[in-house]
């Protein structure tokens, strides 16, 4: 089976290629041109493609590759909302994903981000480089004995309580599907209570649900001012659970006292790209890293050694089922 790897960069090249020994029957070609209407056609005479996240696997797309016989399109991320399942399945274009990789990589970063906000490592880490060793305005907060409150405890959510519980904090759980085994068995997580108390108890809010009709804007003018003042927020879900404007507005109002962002509006045009010599069309992103109690990563939050390798094997094992017949990893087949 020959497969070709769209939008790659050096540790995607890395990781599979530690992986593949394991897997005599495949060969894989890697290209950093990434996956659109255009270049699918460099797909010619391959039976897979594999793609990421800022991919575009949209109608144009999956009919060029399903115009040179691709039958088989592999996701090497959790997420496929780039991909047009609709269309896929009526090309006959077989579409999988990786469900889960280390999501305590995931939660581990959230955490990060708390505390560099929290504690403005961020501004200490540059002041400490210039020969500055003054402390004015580094100033945060303790959180043992704090409470935290954590919208949508499915496997990275219940990661994050497991650590907030290590750091000695109360933690409370909101989800559509409350999962009493993390309240009765694990001791993570102490009540589930609905977002308005968890906005108005939460000294720590980290958002874990995912992106839909329903938790699209969750974090509003209206949730923000429910909430506690000089409160943390971090979102490593997903850019569309907080809208930006009232995120920035809360800031300014002094309402929220430390945000830590791995996903945020605006992030798609820009997501692994490096634009350190253009000037941005938008200024969403600009106007929340002026604020210096926000800290903002490139959705790097899975970005671990261990993830990678997972990504790897579950792509390559879900290529062989596809040729052999048999099952894809649980949770993997999108059509
Ligand atoms: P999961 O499916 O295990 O858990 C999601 C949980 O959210 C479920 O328990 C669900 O019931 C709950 N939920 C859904 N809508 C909700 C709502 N409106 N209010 C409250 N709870 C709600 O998913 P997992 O693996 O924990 O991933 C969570 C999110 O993390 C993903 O949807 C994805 O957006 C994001 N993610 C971010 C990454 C990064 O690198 N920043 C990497 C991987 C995932």
């Amino acid at each position: 089976m020959r497969i070709l790897f769209y939008g790659t960069a050096s540790y995607d090249r890395e990781s599979f290629e530690k992986e593949l020994p394991a897997y005599p029957g495949i060969t894989i070609e890697f290209t950093e041109t990434n996956l659109s209407p255009l270049t699918a056609t460099l797909a010619r005479g391959y039976d897979a493609v594999c793609a990421f996240v800022n991919a575009n696997v949209g109608a144009m797309t999956l009919e060029v590759l399903a115009g040179l016989d691709v039958k088989l399109v592999l996701m090497r991320c959790a997420g496929y909302d780039a991909v047009n399942v609709g269309m896929a399945k009526s090309l006959g274009i077989t579409v999988t994903r990786v469900p889960a990789y280390s999501p305590e990589a995931i939660a581990e970063h959230a955490m990060a981000l708390a505390m560099t906000a929290n504690r403005r490592i961020h501004k200490g880490y540059i002041r400490v480089r210039e020969n500055n060793f003054s402390l004015g305005g580094l100033v945060g907060e303790t959180l043992y004995g704090k409470t935290a409150g954590i919208i949508g405890t499915g496997r990275i959510g219940a990661a994050l309580c497991r650590i907030c519980k290590g750091f000695g904090m109360t933690v409370l759980g909101s989800d559509l599907y409350p999962n009493m085994k993390l309240v009765e068995d694990e001791h993570v997580i102490d009540e589930y209570v609905d977002y308005d108390e968890l906005f108005a108890r939460a000294d720590l809010i980290s958002l874990h649900a995912f992106l839909n009709k329903d938790s699209y804007h969750m974090i509003n003018d209206e949730s923000i001012a429910k909430m506690k003042d000089g409160v943390i927020l971090v979102n490593t879900g997903r850019g569309g659970l907080v809208d930006s404007n009232a995120l920035i507005r809360g800031i300014r109002s002094g309402k929220i006292g430390a945000v830590g962002l791995d996903v945020y509006e605006e992030e798609n045009d820009n997501v692994y790209q490096d634009r350190g010599d253009q000037i941005l069309g938008t200024s969403i992103t600009a106007r929340l890293c002026s604020f210096p109690n926000v800290v903002m990563t490139s959705h790097q939050a899975f970005f671990t050694r261990e993830a990678l390798s997972q990504i790897a094997r579950c792509t390559l094992d879900n290529a062989l089922a596809f040729e052999q017949g048999g099952e894809f990893v649980q949770g993997s087949q999108v059509c």
